[in-house]
């Protein structure tokens, strides 16, 4: 009987340090561009924190986030992280875009495929850092689908320049008795140099985007 009842307090001592976190907060945006930041940035974000950010702004079809400071400790047994999810968060990683600490944030911009991002940052119960900074914009795409045998498209507010974080897909289909598509660029100004090493690009593919890249 003693036994039994010693078993019973150990297990509820393991499942209450899971879910209870001295903080949890919940920070929701609607807006169609913004910045959030860890708690207390760049001061140093508390120990033992679930921060979760939640962006949804109504009406678009994906939203890009990139971070513009990161500094995350990792000296301890289970590192403080960040973690983005392309819609919302899951405990089994299903909409896990990436999990990132330290001081290496995701590499350029990373998207969703609906309106929904989450981001959740997590520290443990000791050893802090600076914490990050990020900034997100809502963008529209796919573009619609061309079909036809011949036919004109451009970049996002062309002849114009393209807005930050654009992103847009353009599928070409032409009839089944066409042997090939043949494309002209009749115009092409595209930046070279974007921030954190990654510079925006036009991609041209064969077939699916799993096919192969033609350049
Ligand atoms: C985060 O970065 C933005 C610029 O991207 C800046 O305007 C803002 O002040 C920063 N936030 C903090 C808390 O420093
Ligand atoms: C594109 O894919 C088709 C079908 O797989 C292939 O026949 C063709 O050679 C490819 N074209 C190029 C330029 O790689």
């Amino acid at each position: 009987m003693h036994g039994r009842q010693l078993v019973f307090l150990l297990m509820l001592s393991v499942a209450r340090g899971q879910v209870n976190m001295d903080f949890d907060s919940v920070t929701r945006f609607f807006d169609e561009a913004g910045t959030l930041a860890s708690n207390n940035y760049p001061d140093g974000y508390m120990v033992n924190f679930l921060e979760t950010f939640v962006i949804n702004p109504p009406g678009f079809e994906s939203v890009c986030l990139e971070f513009t400071d990161f500094s995350i400790n990792t000296a301890s047994f289970q590192a403080d992280h960040v973690a983005v999810f392309d819609g919302c968060r899951s405990d089994t990683d299903d909409t896990l875009l990436g999990r990132f600490t330290g001081t290496t944030p995701p590499t350029g911009v990373v998207c969703s495929s609906s309106n929904l991002l989450t981001v959740v940052f997590r520290s443990n119960t000791r050893d802090v850092a600076a914490g990050f900074n990020a900034s997100w914009t809502a963008v529209n795409g796919p573009s619609p689908l061309l079909t036809g045998e011949t036919g004109m498209f451009t970049s996002p507010n062309y002849p114009g320049n393209y807005p930050n974080f654009a992103a847009a897909t353009y599928v070409i289909c032409v009839p089944d008795n066409c042997q090939g598509i043949q494309l002209d660029f009749t115009d092409f100004d595209v930046e070279r140099f974007g921030g954190l090493g990654a510079a925006d690009a036009l991609i041209v593919y064969n077939g699916t985007v799993q096919d192969s890249i033609l350049g």
